[in-house]
């Protein structure tokens, strides 16, 4: 599973001032956005529709898009419109998976934005199954992660404070994962290339291309 760390989308000073508007909106059931299956197991909070909230998410999704990382791992085509989640004590959001389609989107990608520094909430982690074991997910204020909408997931319950995060989901141009990650590794490739980097880490990455390439067409 390809998964996506992206640090500093926000700065400290942007948390801050995302966290002080969110603190002054109304908050209504999460589960109301949720699929048949998914509704069943969500119960967290989410900030109702306003001007103030649709300025805040706008700053955020500007924030994510640009992060140079971002389009090169994501190459987004369309996002749905993002959600400001909360999950306070004793809230959860259990085992799921994104519904494949919302609103005319094609969900290739999930995404969370944290807003909440890790120290002032316990629990509700990001917990991504993966063959190669769970995935705990749990970073700094102003980080992301960008994960594969395929994948089941949950937040683990919140044991004390409270988890505010930016949330929302991708269709990519390029809708296999694996495929993604090869265009992504050659962005690399010419990015360090570009930058005058290490020549021999470029080749490693060359002859990984090859061989995953290889793999792909072979036989076909
Ligand atoms: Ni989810």
């Amino acid at each position: 599973m390809t998964m996506f760390v992206l640090g500093d989308v926000l700065s400290g000073a942007e948390v801050r001032v995302l966290r002080d508007e969110a603190a002054r909106l109304e908050f209504e059931d999460g589960a109301r956005t949720a699929g048949a299956r998914a509704r069943r197991v969500k119960a967290n909070d989410q900030a109702a529709r306003s001007p103030e909230r649709d300025a805040l998410l706008e700053m955020a999704r500007k924030a994510l898009t640009a992060h140079p990382v971002f389009q090169s791992a994501a190459r987004p085509r369309q996002m749905t419109p993002l959600i400001l989640s909360r999950y306070r004590e004793g809230q959860t959001y259990g085992y799921h998976v994104d519904d494949a389609l919302m609103g005319g989107i094609r969900t290739d990608l999930s995404f969370t934005l944290f807003l909440a520094d890790p120290e002032s909430y316990d629990g509700g982690a990001l917990e991504i199954d993966d063959p190669a074991g769970l995935r705990e997910v749990r970073l700094p204020a102003g980080s992301a992660v960008l994960y594969p909408s395929t994948s089941l997931h949950r937040v683990a319950p919140v044991t004390r404070g409270e988890r505010l995060a930016v949330v929302g989901w991708i269709e990519s141009w390029i809708r296999d994962d694996a495929e993604r990650a090869i265009l992504f590794g050659l962005d690399q490739a010419l990015a360090t290339l570009d930058g005058g980097g290490d020549v021999a880490l470029v080749s490693d990455k060359l002859a990984q291309i090859r061989s995953n390439l290889l793999r792909r067409w072979a036989g076909r």
